[in-house]
C-alpha cells in the first residue's frame, strides 16, 4: 500500500447509497498514514452517520455552512486550504451539476467553489442519470477545468437496475489518490502554453480579433499540469476559467503574448495553441475613431505581428519540445508539414477547419499529429481527449529522450 504520510485529504461525502463505501475509503487513507477530514452533505447523512465518519477519520465532521462553532474553529476557507487534494466520493449527479454551475447551497459546494485545490470525483448514480446529456455536459465542463475522476463502474445498482454508474470500489479510489500524488510523469519539467485569441486595438473601444474560445489551449495546460509539469498558461481574452494548478498570465495583444512567453523561458515544453492575430493596426488611435461627415470609411494600415511559435522555435533558449497548431481550410497535411518546417517547431497538430468557422468554440476536432516521422490520424475527438493524448505523446518523448533541464 502506498504511504500517504504527510498528505491531507478533504473528503466530501454527498448523497447516495455508495456513501457507505466512503467509510472504507477513510479507513484506507488512515491506514496508509494519510490525514482525512470530511464534509458530509445533507444527502450523504441519509446514508452514513457523522459518528461513524468521526470515529474512522479521528477528526470532526463538518456539515453545516452556518455553524458558528465550525466557522470559528475551522471555516470553509480553511477546510480546503489545509488539504492537498479534495475528493468527492460519492459524487452524486446533483453535486456534479452544482460544481459545474458554481452553485453554493451548502458547505460542501461553498468549499469547492472557494478552493483552487485539485479535485478528484468518484461519480455514483443511476445509469440513466449517468447517461443523461446534462450529466455528461457537466462532467465535460469539470474535466475541462482539470477536475480528475475515477469510475464509475458498470454493475448492479441499488435501485435494482444494471448499468454504468456504480461508484468505484474504495481500493480503486485510493489508487487514484495515490496516482495523483505519485504518478507524475512530467514532474520537474516546465511548460508554457498559449491559448485563446489576441485582441489588437484599433482605438480604445475596437479591436481586431478572432473567434478562438481558448478551449484547446486551456485543456492542454490542464492536462500537462495534471501530469506534473509546472505550467505557465499565457492566454488572450477568453471565457474559460484557469485550470487548477497552472500559473495564468492574461494578455491582450500578440506583442504582449510574445513578451510573456519570452519571460516564461527557459521552459522544456512550449505549446502554441493561441490563435494569434497575424496583423495589428499600425497605430492604435488613442481616441475613439469618429464617423466622418463625408461618410467615407477610414483606411486602416496594418503591420505584421510577431510569430510567437516561430520565435520560440528559433530562440536561443528554445524549449526542447515546441508544438504548434495548423488550422487549414485546404491541403491540410501538405500545408501542415510545410508549416512545421517553415516555423521550425517539432510537432504540429493539424486540423481541417473547413470554411464555415464551426471549429471555433466546438468541443470536438479532427486532428493529425504531424512530426518529422510523418503523420498520425487522431480521428474526431474531444478537445480534452486531444489534450490528454498530446500529454501522453510528450511524456513518451521525454521518456525516450534525455531531458536537457531547461531550468538549469
Ligand atoms: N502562431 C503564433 N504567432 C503568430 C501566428 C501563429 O504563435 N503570430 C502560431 C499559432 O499559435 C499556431 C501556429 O502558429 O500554433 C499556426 O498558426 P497559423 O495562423 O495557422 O500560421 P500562419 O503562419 O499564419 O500560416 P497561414 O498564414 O498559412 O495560416
Amino acid at each position: 500500500m502506498t504511504s500517504l504520510k504527510d498528505k491531507s485529504i478533504l473528503l466530501i461525502i454527498s448523497g447516495g447509497i455508495a456513501a457507505y463505501k466512503s467509510l472504507e475509503l477513510i479507513r484506507l487513507i488512515r491506514k496508509s498514514g494519510g490525514h482525512v477530514r470530511c464534509i458530509l452533505t445533507k444527502g450523504g447523512a441519509q446514508f452514513v452517520t457523522p459518528l461513524s465518519i468521526a470515529a474512522l477519520s479521528e477528526e470532526n465532521v463538518y456539515d453545516d455552512l452556518w455553524s458558528l462553532k465550525d466557522e470559528t474553529e475551522m471555516g470553509h476557507i480553511r477546510l480546503s486550504r489545509e488539504a492537498d487534494l479534495i475528493v468527492v466520493a460519492p459524487a452524486s449527479a446533483n453535486i456534479i451539476a452544482q460544481m459545474a454551475q458554481g452553485l453554493t447551497p451548502d458547505l460542501a459546494t461553498t468549499t469547492l467553489l472557494a478552493s483552487d485545490k485539485p479535485v478528484l470525483i468518484a461519480p455514483a448514480m443511476n445509469h440513466k442519470m449517468w447517461d443523461h446529456p446534462a450529466t455528461q455536459a457537466n462532467l465535460a465542463t469539470l474535466k475541462d477545468r482539470g477536475v480528475l475522476s475515477v469510475g464509475p463502474d458498470e454493475g448492479d445498482m441499488a435501485c435494482g437496475e444494471h448499468g454504468m454508474g456504480r461508484m468505484s470500489e474504495p481500493e480503486a479510489i485510493f489508487e487514484a489518490i495515490s496516482d495523483f500524488f505519485f504518478k507524475r510523469p512530467l514532474k520537474g519539467l516546465t511548460a508554457l502554453v498559449t491559448s485563446g485569441p489576441t485582441h489588437e486595438p484599433l482605438d480604445p473601444v475596437r479591436f481586431i480579433g478572432n473567434r478562438s474560445s481558448g478551449k484547446q489551449g486551456h485543456a492542454i495546460a490542464a492536462a500537462l499540469a495534471q501530469a506534473g509539469a509546472h505550467v505557465t498558461l499565457i492566454s488572450g481574452p477568453v471565457n474559460q476559467s484557469a485550470p487548477a494548478g497552472v500559473n495564468l498570465i492574461k494578455v491582450q495583444t500578440a506583442a504582449q503574448m510574445l513578451s510573456a512567453c519570452e519571460n516564461a523561458l527557459p521552459a522544456d515544453i512550449a505549446v502554441c495553441a493561441a490563435a494569434v492575430a497575424d496583423w495589428a493596426p499600425e497605430q492604435a488611435s488613442t481616441q475613439k475613431l469618429k464617423k466622418r461627415e463625408d461618410e467615407s470609411a477610414p483606411t486602416i494600415a496594418l503591420k505584421q505581428n510577431p510569430d510567437i511559435l516561430k520565435t520560440l522555435s528559433n530562440h536561443k533558449n528554445r524549449p526542447q519540445m515546441v508544438i504548434g497548431f495548423a488550422a487549414e481550410t485546404e491541403n491540410l497535411l501538405e500545408n501542415a508539414a510545410a508549416k512545421r518546417t517553415r516555423k521550425g517547431c517539432d510537432w504540429i497538430l493539424a486540423n481541417d477547419v473547413g470554411t464555415d468557422g464551426k471549429t471555433f468554440g466546438a468541443d470536438e476536432n479532427h486532428v493529425y499529429l504531424v512530426s518529422a516521422n510523418g503523420q498520425d490520424d487522431w480521428g474526431l475527438t474531444s478537445k480534452t481527449e486531444i489534450a490528454r493524448k498530446l500529454t501522453a505523446q510528450i511524456t513518451g518523448y521525454f521518456t525516450d529522450h534525455e531531458h536537457k533541464h531547461a531550468a538549469e
